[in-house]
């Protein structure tokens, strides 16, 4: 069954061994099962066509972080396949129930990211709500050997109203290739006001914190939280996270690697999320109740977002980000 659609979680499972798993609690991607390979030309041709209404690519041939147009689609070597293994870490100690967000995988922070910065947000808890709202299943947008697909969807209510009041529709679409998840949010303003937000994927990618590489963000200027919001500039041909990192590279380019060497090398690239954070606690981590014993070891979060400035749509107005993870 390639759409799994459970009470609490979806499955979407690829016939050549990947799956996904999103939780309705925050629409949380809580694993993404990939084989690793060497063959893999390009999926982000299909990825994009089943984003984009009506099958038109808005921005096929110009996006910025070269995410490729219709036509590159996919060129697998199956042949070249290991058998797939866990690309996202979930910590032991996670709430899966509701009761709070998701320590791992892939949460959506919407509509802020970090602590509410402005007084119109200040009811907002730190990375918004969205990442704490229970989505509903929307829709099976593909089931094929090509790609699974699968939407979903979270509307303002009168719970979300306690706390922002404007309204909005999100639509949250999940895609997954052989090698490759994709996850696309748009955002609907579905009232007359402006709506004004930031968004992020906090990405948490499952290997060896002490070796872990992220590149290219030399020359990048980056929000340096661990000393209180110190501005810098990136000097490091590649980042590591083996002292306590919490910084927001801000425009950052919109592509990145992330390696655990030698054997895991992950490309992400997205649209309209030009920031990127890269975040590992090491020791402070045993701070958070939800963490595992040493679990900062086993993981880096690298998280595209749009959260150095504020998205502001007019009413009726929509907008979407994206990002393409591709195992290497
Ligand atoms: C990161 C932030 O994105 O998320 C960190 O940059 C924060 O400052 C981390 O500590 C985890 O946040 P939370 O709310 O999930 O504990």
């Amino acid at each position: 069954m390639p759409v799994d659609i459970q009470p609490d979680r979806v499955v979407l499972r690829h016939p050549a061994g990947a799956s996904t798993t999103v939780l309705l609690y925050g629409a949380t991607v809580i694993s993404w099962i990939a084989p690793s390979h060497s063959g893999l030309a390009s999926t982000s041709g299909l990825t994009e066509r089943l984003d984009t209404p009506g099958g038109v690519p808005a921005t096929a041939s110009h996006d910025a972080a070269g995410i490729a147009p219709l036509g590159a689609a996919a060129q697998f070597k199956s042949s070249d396949a290991a058998p797939p293994s866990e690309r996202l870490f979930v910590s032991s100690l996670a709430s899966l129930d509701g009761t709070k967000p998701v320590r791992g995988g892939i949460p959506i922070c919407w509509p802020i990211f970090g602590p509410p910065s402005r007084d119109e947000y200040k009811g907002l808890k730190q990375h918004g709500f969205a990442r704490s709202s229970v989505w509903s299943y929307g829709e099976t947008v593909l089931d094929a050997a090509e790609g699974v697909s699968a939407r979903f969807v979270l509307q303002n209510s009168a719970e979300t109203e306690k706390v922002f009041p404007q309204p909005f529709k999100l639509v949250y679409t999940v895609t997954l290739a052989e090698h490759q998840l994709t996850t696309s949010l748009r955002v609907y303003n579905t009232g007359a006001q402006p709506l004004t937000f930031q968004a992020l994927l906090h990405n948490y990618f499952r290997g060896d914190a002490a070796v872990a590489q992220v590149q290219p963000l030399k020359g990048i200027g980056y929000v340096d939280k661990v000393r209180d919001g110190a501005r810098d500039t990136e000097q490091r041909d590649t980042v590591d996270v083996r002292q306590y990192t919490d910084r927001v590279y801000e425009t950052a380019g919109g592509a990145y690697t992330l390696s655990f060497p030698p054997s895991t090398h992950l490309s992400i690239k997205t649209h309209n999320l030009p920031d990127v954070t890269v975040w590992n606690p090491q020791e402070t981590g045993s701070g958070m109740a939800d963490m595992e014993p040493g679990g900062w070891e086993r993981y880096v979060c690298v998280e595209p977002g749009y959260v150095a400035r504020f998205v502001s749509l007019p009413g009726g107005g929509e907008w979407w980000g994206q990002q393409v993870l591709t195992v290497l």
